[in-house]
């Protein structure tokens, strides 16, 4: 089968589409036969080695977070899923490999996919979805009424936060460019700020949460924002000591993160605020809801742009622009099931 390979770390010149035996499903797990799989920001930091220090890769490495298809054949022991049903996934974090025409799956990280997506629009959701969803809901702990600011709400976590947010009972605020305006006005965003001209944390006080997917002086302003004793939470700046707990991380990976989150909550603990970053984690059952949203109407899969699998590094430079409204896709396979 054709698969998405990285030779090593580098730039889009260590991606290969390679020939490799389709993957045989172990205890637990689904073999799917791949429609469509999301390319996300975790794919090229991987590509570049990034994320080596807690991801050490084994090369070649089928890359791919997150698909939609349909399940081929079940592994020893899997209940509650069918041959021929259409599920999506994040694939399991060190294992990847959705970028290929089937794929393995822990079927605990599976979800039936919404009867009203396409496959290109399903596939785009679990690992965007989960991280809104996990940010907001396991971190934040988002009531109803409360005001949250949620950046870049023109990309692929934003745009899920928002409509997550809204579908909370949640006032949200979100930064876009005035090119992704029209896209967080449909997400139904309260308050939009136009980063490029105004400084969200001069029109924005006493915030109770802030999500950040931009990182950098983005993270650092947004501690202005809420009020004192609140979160700020994370998933583009810095991991902190308690991320290492959260992805069961010893001793060394937890003072790693100490030393390179101190400026950051120093700067927390200066404005009385919070600090944490978030890894998100697969989980069929929190996608089912998902999944229950989006049949109900309430939230809407946005695709910016579908490269076909061997333009997996077209999809990549586009993604890199830091400037895609919604989801890049692959297409594996064409048309319904
Ligand atoms: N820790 C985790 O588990 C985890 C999980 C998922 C994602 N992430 C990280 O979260 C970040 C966002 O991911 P994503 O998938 O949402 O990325 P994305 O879809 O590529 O986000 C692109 C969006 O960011 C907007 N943007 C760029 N600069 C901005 C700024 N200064 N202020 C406000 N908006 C800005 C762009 O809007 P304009 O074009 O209008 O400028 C564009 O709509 C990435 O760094 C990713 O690696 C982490």
């Amino acid at each position: 089968m054709k698969s998405v390979q990285l030779l090593g770390y580098g730039g889009n010149e260590a991606l290969r589409v390679n020939q490799v035996p389709v993957p045989e499903p172990g205890a637990g797990q689904l073999l799917v036969k791949v429609m469509a799989a999301g390319v996300n920001p975790v794919d090229y930091k991987i590509r570049d080695g990034k994320l080596k220090p807690i991801l050490p890769l084994r090369f070649p490495q089928t890359l791919g977070g997150e698909l939609a298809g349909v399940v081929e054949k079940l592994g020893p022991g899997v209940s509650g899923f069918n041959v021929g049903e259409s599920i999506f996934a994040r694939v399991d974090k060190q294992q990847m490999g959705a970028f290929a025409e089937y794929a393995v799956v822990d079927a605990a990280h599976a979800a039936r996919m919404p009867s009203n997506l396409s496959f290109e629009e399903a596939a785009g959701i679990p690992l965007a979805g989960l991280t809104a969803w996990q940010c907001l809901f396991e971190v934040l702990k988002l009531q109803p009424k409360q005001k949250i600011l949620i950046h870049a709400g023109g990309g692929g976590v934003g745009g899920l936060a928002i409509q997550f947010a809204k579908n909370a009972g949640a006032y949200v605020a979100t930064t876009a460019s005035p090119a992704a305006k029209a896209v967080v006005e449909a997400y139904g965003a309260d308050e939009i700020i136009n980063y490029r001209e105004e400084k969200f944390e001069t029109v924005l006080s006493d915030y109770d949460h802030v999500l950040d997917t931009v990182g950098d002086d983005t993270l650092l302003r947004s501690f202005g924002v809420i009020k004192k004793g609140h979160t700020v939470v994370s998933v583009a700046g810095v991991p902190e000591p308690q991320t290492a707990k959260d992805i069961d991380k010893g001793l060394l990976i937890k003072s790693i993160f100490w030393a390179i989150s101190s400026k950051i909550r120093k700067a927390a603990k200066k404005a009385g605020v919070h600090y944490r970053y978030l890894f998100m984690h697969p989980d069929g059952k929190q996608l089912s809801e998902i999944a229950k949203l989006i049949e109900e109407g309430k939230v809407k899969a946005k695709v910016d742009r579908v490269f076909d699998l061997e333009k997996a590094t077209e999809a990549f430079s586009y993604l890199e622009t830091g400037h895609a409204k919604g989801k890049v896709i692959l297409r594996v396979r064409s048309g319904r099931i």
